[in-house]
C-alpha cells in the first residue's frame, strides 16, 4: 500500500516536472534551450529555430561570449572535414560539417541520438552581444539546411526520426513574460512521437504549403477592437476580385509566408505594414495615449515609469487558410500585450538612486517582400508543428498572453486561387511521407560501416544523403538561402 502511494506521488512529482518551463530568452531574444553535446557532454544554449534547419554551434570563444563547444574535448566528434555555410536574415556563418552525440535533458521522452551538425568557425553579425546563446537549434525542412559543395547538413530532428523509426512533432508553448515587472520570457518546448498521439487535439490546422521553412497561407491581418465581438474580416461579400483583401492576400504571400520562432517581430510586406501600424497609431491617439511617432515607425523604445498593461488597445488578428478545405481559415486573435513587447523592466522604488523604467517596442516590422509570424504572434498560444502530417496547429494556451484562436469560417471561392498560394505536389503523396523517415540517414561520413554493423536502431537507416544532395543543391536552393 505504502509502495502504491510512493508511486503515486512519483507520477506526480513527474508529472509536474513535465510542465516545466525549458525555454527562456532575455528581452528581445528569442527562446533557447540547454543542449548536450559530444562525449564528455559540454553543456550549451541554442536558440530554437522553426526559420532554419541546422544545429549550429560556435566552436570558438568569440568577443560577445567565451562559452563555446571545445571540439577537441569530445573522444565522439566525427569532422567530414567539409566547408559548410548558411545565411539568416541577420548574419552568416562558415564551418564544418561534423556528427557527433546530442542530447537535449529537458525532453525525457527522446533520448541521446547521434546528430548531424555544423560548428561554426567564422561569423558575421550572427552571435549577438550578451545574448547567453553559442547557436542555433534549426526545426525546419532539409531543403534550407546549411550547405556547402554537394552537401546539406542534415537536422537533428531528421537524426532523431532517424533513430526513433517513427516521424515525430513538436510543440511550442511560448509564453512570453511571467509579470508585467519582468522581461524574461519562459516556454516549454516538448516532442511528441506521432503514434503515441490518443486523438487529433490542434482543432486549428493550417497546411504547410512547401516543405522548407514552415511555409504558411497568411490571407489577412487587421486590428480588432477589446469591446467587439470578433468579426469576420474576411467577410464573404467584400472579399471580391480588386477588393483590398485580395490585395492584401497576394501581397502577404507574393514571396512567402512563414511562421519562425527565431524572430521577434511580425514581419510585413511594407505596404501592409504601413497600412496596420497607422492604424494601431490612429487608435492610440484616439485613446490620448502619448505615444510618439518614433515607436510606431523607428523602432525606437517607448518608456514609463510603471508598467503598462495596454487594456484599451486593439487586438490583432491573423487569418490563416486551414488544411480542412481551401475555403476555410481561422484566426489567431493577438491581444496587445504580445505586440507591445518589454524591452525593459526596471523597479527600483524602495532602494533609492535609480529610477524605475519600463520600456516597450512595437512588435511590428517591415520587412520587403515576405511575411514572417516570429514569436510575437505564437506567445500565448500551443503550436504543435506536424512535419509528416504537413500541418501547424494553433490551439489556446495554458500561460502567457490570453491570446485566442477563433473559426472557422468559409467563403465561397478558394484562397489558393484568390490569394495566388502554391503548395508543392511532390509532398502529397502519402506513401512518400509514410517512406520518409525509413530513408533517413545518419550521415556517418567515416565509419559508417562499422556502426551500421554494430548499431541495430540504425540499420534501417539507408545511405542516401551523399548520393541525393549533389542534386538537392538546387538553384532553387540557393535562391532560398540568399533569401533567408
Ligand atoms: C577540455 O579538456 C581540457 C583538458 O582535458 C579540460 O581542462 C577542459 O576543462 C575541458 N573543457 C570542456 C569545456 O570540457
Ligand atoms: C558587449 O557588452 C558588454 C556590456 O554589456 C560591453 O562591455 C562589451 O564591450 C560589448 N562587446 C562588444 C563586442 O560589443
Ligand atoms: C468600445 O468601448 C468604447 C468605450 O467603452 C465605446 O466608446 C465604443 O463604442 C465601444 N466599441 C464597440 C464596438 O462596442
Ligand atoms: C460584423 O460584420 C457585419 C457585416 O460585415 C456587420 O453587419 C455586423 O454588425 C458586424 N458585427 C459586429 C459585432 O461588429
Ligand atoms: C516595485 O517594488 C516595490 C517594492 O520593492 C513594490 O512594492 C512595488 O509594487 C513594485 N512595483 C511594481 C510595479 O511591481
Ligand atoms: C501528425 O499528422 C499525422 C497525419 O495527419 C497524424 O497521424 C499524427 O498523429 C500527427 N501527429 C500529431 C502529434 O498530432
Amino acid at each position: 500500500m505504502k509502495l502504491f502511494y510512493l508511486f503515486k506521488i512519483i507520477l506526480w512529482f513527474c508529472s509536474i516536472r513535465a510542465e516545466e518551463y525549458n525555454l527562456s530568452g532575455d528581452a528581445g531574444q528569442a527562446y533557447s534551450i540547454d543542449i548536450l553535446m559530444g562525449h564528455p557532454k559540454q553543456k550549451l544554449r541554442v536558440i530554437v529555430d522553426t526559420g532554419s534547419t541546422t544545429l549550429a554551434i560556435a566552436s570558438y570563444a568569440r568577443r560577445e561570449n567565451d562559452e563555446y563547444f571545445h571540439v577537441d574535448n569530445s573522444t565522439t566528434l566525427d569532422d567530414s572535414g567539409k566547408e559548410v555555410q548558411a545565411k539568416y536574415s541577420q548574419g552568416n556563418w562558415i564551418g564544418h560539417y561534423v556528427t557527433d552525440f546530442v542530447e537535449i535533458p529537458s525532453l525525457k521522452n527522446i533520448r541521446e541520438v547521434r546528430s548531424d551538425f555544423a560548428i561554426i568557425t567564422k561569423s558575421h553579425k550572427f552571435f549577438v552581444n550578451g545574448s547567453g546563446w553559442q547557436g542555433l537549434l534549426g526545426l525546419a525542412y532539409e531543403p534550407v539546411g546549411a550547405w556547402g559543395e554537394h552537401v546539406i547538413v542534415g537536422s537533428w530532428l531528421d537524426s532523431l526520426e532517424c533513430d526513433l523509426g517513427k516521424s515525430v512533432s513538436f510543440e511550442l508553448k511560448l509564453c512570453g513574460v511571467q509579470s508585467t515587472t519582468n522581461a524574461i520570457h519562459y516556454g516549454k518546448f516538448s516532442m511528441i512521437v506521432d503514434e503515441n498521439i490518443p486523438n487529433n487535439t490542434s482543432p486549428f490546422r493550417t497546411p504547410i504549403l512547401h516543405k522548407r521553412w514552415y511555409e504558411i497561407g497568411v490571407l489577412a491581418i487587421g486590428i480588432r477592437h477589446p469591446n467587439e465581438t470578433l468579426n469576420n474580416s474576411i467577410a464573404p461579400d467584400t472579399f471580391v476580385s480588386d477588393n483590398p483583401n485580395e490585395e492584401m492576400c497576394q501581397k502577404l504571400n507574393q514571396q512567402k509566408s512563414i511562421v519562425d520562432s527565431g524572430t521577434t517581430d511580425i514581419r510585413l510586406p511594407d505596404e501592409v505594414y504601413r497600412e496596420l501600424v497607422h492604424k494601431l497609431r490612429q487608435e492610440s491617439q484616439a485613446l490620448n495615449m502619448l505615444i510618439l511617432d518614433e515607436f510606431w515607425y523607428h523602432g525606437e523604445a517607448a518608456c514609463w515609469p510603471e508598467p503598462q498593461e495596454w487594456l484599451a488597445l486593439p487586438w490583432l488578428q491573423i487569418d490563416l487558410l486551414s488544411d480542412v478545405a481551401d475555403n476555410q481559415y481561422f484566426t489567431l486573435e493577438i491581444p496587445p500585450q504580445n505586440y507591445m513587447r518589454v524591452v525593459t523592466a526596471r523597479n527600483s522604488s524602495g532602494d533609492g538612486g535609480s529610477v524605475s523604467q519600463f520600456c516597450y517596442k512595437l512588435g511590428l516590422e517591415a520587412g520587403g517582400v515576405d511575411t514572417v509570424l516570429g514569436y510575437t504572434a505564437m506567445e500565448g498560444l500551443k503550436v504543435l508543428f506536424n512535419r509528416s502530417g504537413g500541418w501547424i496547429g494553433f490551439d489556446t494556451s495554458s500561460c502567457g498572453p490570453n491570446a485566442r484562436v477563433s473559426g472557422p469560417y468559409t467563403v465561397p471561392y478558394s484562397f489558393i486561387d484568390s490569394c495566388k498560394l502554391t503548395r508543392s505536389d511532390s509532398e502529397t503523396a502519402v506513401s512518400i511521407k509514410a517512406a520518409q523517415w525509413a530513408l533517413c540517414v545518419i550521415s556517418i561520413v567515416a565509419g559508417f560501416v562499422l556502426i551500421y554493423l554494430l548499431a541495430p536502431a540504425v540499420r534501417m537507416c539507408i545511405l542516401r544523403r551523399r548520393q541525393s544532395s549533389a542534386h538537392s543543391v538546387s538553384q532553387d536552393a540557393l535562391v532560398d538561402q540568399e533569401l533567408s
